[in-house]
């Protein structure tokens, strides 16, 4: 017999939903491409927080390769195991393993996709992760997914703290696994914090991790196209070829398309292939999603003038920041998080900003803990120095207006 309670239960669970989602702020429709500028509300506002850092969103040469690979091949591709496994993804992953400077590679459908095939295809319930403690969400959840009893958590960034946990570790691997199997070790952390834009002291990881015999994996989706000789990221940046194990990167931002890719010896890119059941039970990229990417390799390849532009645009951004009297944090790369704790003001900041048609939204918890509100500007190459000052001189009008500076 179903009582009243039971009846109730679906009008309960849509009213709860009700509430949670009155008290979200529903963002801006964009109707423009996203390059320096972009339209919302049929105004034109500078782009100062989007993760496009080299400005392919609206690079004419991705377009072409796009609708070039339309018109030959169509749009949809399939299962890659089943049906899907289109030659230009195999391009892909060539071109992006030549870049990186690794063995091979192995393309998702996104970077989250990405560190969830790389940790939750080699860890399970009996190995140990240790992961920084202000780790990207995706791969908090990987961890989860990996259903893995012992995650030891280090303070961010602190490689003693990481040594007592890599010790912990290799203690509690003394206990031998059910299936009599060598027990895993994995270090992980992300390459660029994408908050702060600070950066992991990789060598000193790797080192640690050498040790005491723990595998490493770097979540490099800020540093790919930014970091290191040619935006090659951060392994490359720190001269680490081939001393990290699995290095995990996203295509959706600084290469401005969608989807996620692993790096590593062959061998384990293979297994990758043979194992993750994100790639397994997944669909692959489409076809003009794949051949821009393919043409964002080649440019990079070509030279590194737009990485170069990138960085000198991140240095004059950050130094006038300062001059102003902005508390721009201690990011080492573009990300320039501009401080602003109190969650309101960020607001009200952001929405001066939007009035003096400056795009840069708030960030603000769960994204960054309670107190560490902030607008996170992102400069990319595709602003001219007269971009950079048109958003200098809002941020220092509004700045003023709301004694922030
Ligand atoms: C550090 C980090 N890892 C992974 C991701 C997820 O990448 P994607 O958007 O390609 O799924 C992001 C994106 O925000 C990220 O910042």
């Amino acid at each position: 017999m179903i009582s009243a309670q039971d009846m109730d239960r679906r009008a309960t669970f849509y009213k709860k939903i009700e509430e949670e989602i009155s008290k979200a702020k529903i963002p801006h429709v964009i109707d423009s491409g996203e390059g320096a500028y972009l339209t919302i509300n049929g105004k034109n506002k500078l782009n100062f927080c989007s993760s496009h850092y080299l400005g392919f969103a609206v690079n004419p040469r991705l377009a072409q390769a796009a609708s070039n690979a339309v018109y030959k091949y169509g749009i949809g591709t399939g299962y890659r195991t089943l049906a899907g496994n289109h030659r230009l993804h195999l391009e892909l992953e060539e071109v992006l393993a030549r870049f990186k400077k690794a063995e091979a590679a192995i393309v998702l459908t996104g970077g989250y996709m990405a560190n969830c095939a790389a940790i939750s295809t080699i860890i399970g319930k009996e190995d140990i992760v240790i992961s920084d403690e202000l780790n990207h969400a995706s791969i908090i959840d990987a961890i989860r997914l990996s259903q893995v009893k012992n995650k030891l958590i280090y303070k961010h960034l602190d490689i003693s703290d990481l040594e007592n946990k890599l010790k912990e570790a290799v203690e509690l691997a003394k206990a031998p696994k059910s299936d009599g199997q060598t027990l895993l070790i994995l270090v992980i952390t992300d390459g660029v914090f994408s908050m702060d834009g600070d950066l992991a002291p990789l060598p000193e990881i790797v080192r640690l991790a050498h040790e005491y015999g723990a595998l490493t994996m770097v979540d490099d989706a800020h540093g790919e196209g930014v970091l290191g000789n040619g935006g090659r990221g951060i392994v490359d940046h720190f001269g680490l070829h081939g001393q990290v194990d699995i290095e995990v990167g996203t295509l959706s931002k600084a290469f401005s398309v969608i989807g996620g890719f692993i790096t590593g010896k062959k061998e384990l890119i293979t297994f990758y292939k043979q194992k993750s059941r994100q790639y397994l039970f997944s669909n692959a990229l489409t076809i003009p999603d794949t051949a821009a990417l393919i043409e964002a390799v080649k440019i990079l390849e070509e030279s590194d003038e737009l990485v170069k532009k990138l960085w000198d645009n991140a240095k004059y951004l950050k130094s006038e920041f300062a001059r102003l009297g902005f508390d721009t944090g201690h990011s080492k790369t573009p990300i320039t998080p501009v401080m602003i704790p109190d969650e309101e003001k960020a607001r009200e900041f952001s929405a001066s900003l939007f009035e003096l048609d400056v795009f840069a939204t708030p960030i603000v918890f769960p994204m960054v803990a309670k107190g560490k509100a902030r607008i996170r500007v992102i400069p990319s190459a595709s602003h001219s120095r007269q971009d950079l000052d048109k958003g200098i001189a809002a941020f220092e009008k509004a700045g003023k207006d709301l004694n922030i500076i």
